[in-house]
């Protein structure tokens, strides 16, 4: 096991907020709610495991569609908030247990989990170590990591860093507005893959392999061209357009190693 940075726990405030009901965030996101099922099919694909664990998984979305590859699925969440909506949003849906927890402190014994999720939850995680960290404790060896991530090197911002002469930047951006970026307030950043990708062999994983998802994310796209069109597109070009990271969303499958 590679030695441990020290844990900082992060707040999830945000996601406690009772005027922010995240299961409304994903009205008219169709498209991309599928487009990250279909990533997670793909990269599962003919896979089964014993106990799987959604890191940051909020109300459940996906932990329900891990269903479908693993016999246990534990929805580890630290928004208290989300895990009540996850009560009334599971309850006729195939057995989730609940856990109020946080990636960087996971209620299991080390080597217990053979699959870990995490979407959606590194843009709060400006220093993403002491998770990927306790992830690494929690899977047994050989254990898969699928992780997606605000990719910043997407194809529409290389363009924005090229068009000032930039490269795009190796640490963490934050996305917050002026008026929201207050220290108390949870962070939002996205990544660059590079960084990312060293991180993540730094704690222990090798990569297996990478796909761009919710390529066409764009609400232009969708009034023209409708979610079904758009999804056959996205079928088409997650693989290929992965070696380019074009999508605003990267998808790795990683295994646990060392
Ligand atoms: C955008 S939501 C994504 C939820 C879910 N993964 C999905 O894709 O539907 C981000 C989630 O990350 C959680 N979160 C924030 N900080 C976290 C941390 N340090 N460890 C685990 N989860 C965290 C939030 O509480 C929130 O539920």
């Amino acid at each position: 096991m590679p030695t441990k940075s020290k844990k900082k726990l992060n707040k999830a405030d945000h996601y406690n907020d009772p005027t922010h009901n995240y299961l409304r965030y994903w009205d008219g996101r169709e498209y991309e709610h599928a487009a990250e099922e279909l990533a997670i099919a793909r990269l599962l694909k003919g896979k089964t495991f014993k106990k799987a664990v959604d890191v940051g998984g909020g109300y459940g979305r996906l932990s329900v569609f891990l269903r479908n590859f693993a016999d246990e699925v534990t929805l580890a969440e630290p928004s208290q908030q989300q895990l009540d909506i996850a009560k009334e949003y599971l309850k006729d849906k195939p057995k989730v247990i609940s856990k109020l927890a946080q990636a960087e402190d996971l209620p299991f014994k080390d080597s217990e989990v053979d699959l870990v999720l995490v979407v959606r939850v590194l843009h709060h995680l400006p220093d993403p170590m002491p998770a990927f960290e306790e992830i690494n404790r929690v899977l047994k060896k050989d254990g898969y990591f699928l992780i997606e991530f605000a990719n910043n090197a997407h194809f529409k911002n290389r363009l924005k860093y090229a068009s000032k002469l930039q490269g795009v930047p190796v640490d963490p951006v934050d996305i917050r507005s002026a008026a929201n970026r207050r220290d108390d307030e949870i962070p939002f950043v996205n990544h660059n893959p590079k960084t990312v990708r060293k991180q993540l062999a730094q704690a222990g994983f090798k990569l297996e392999a990478t796909l761009s998802a919710s390529n066409f994310r764009s609400s232009t796209f969708k009034k023209f061209f409708g979610k079904k069109a758009l999804l056959r597109l996205e079928k088409l070009t997650q693989k290929p357009l992965a070696k380019t990271h074009f999508g605003p969303s990267t998808v790795y499958l990683l295994r646990k190693v060392a």
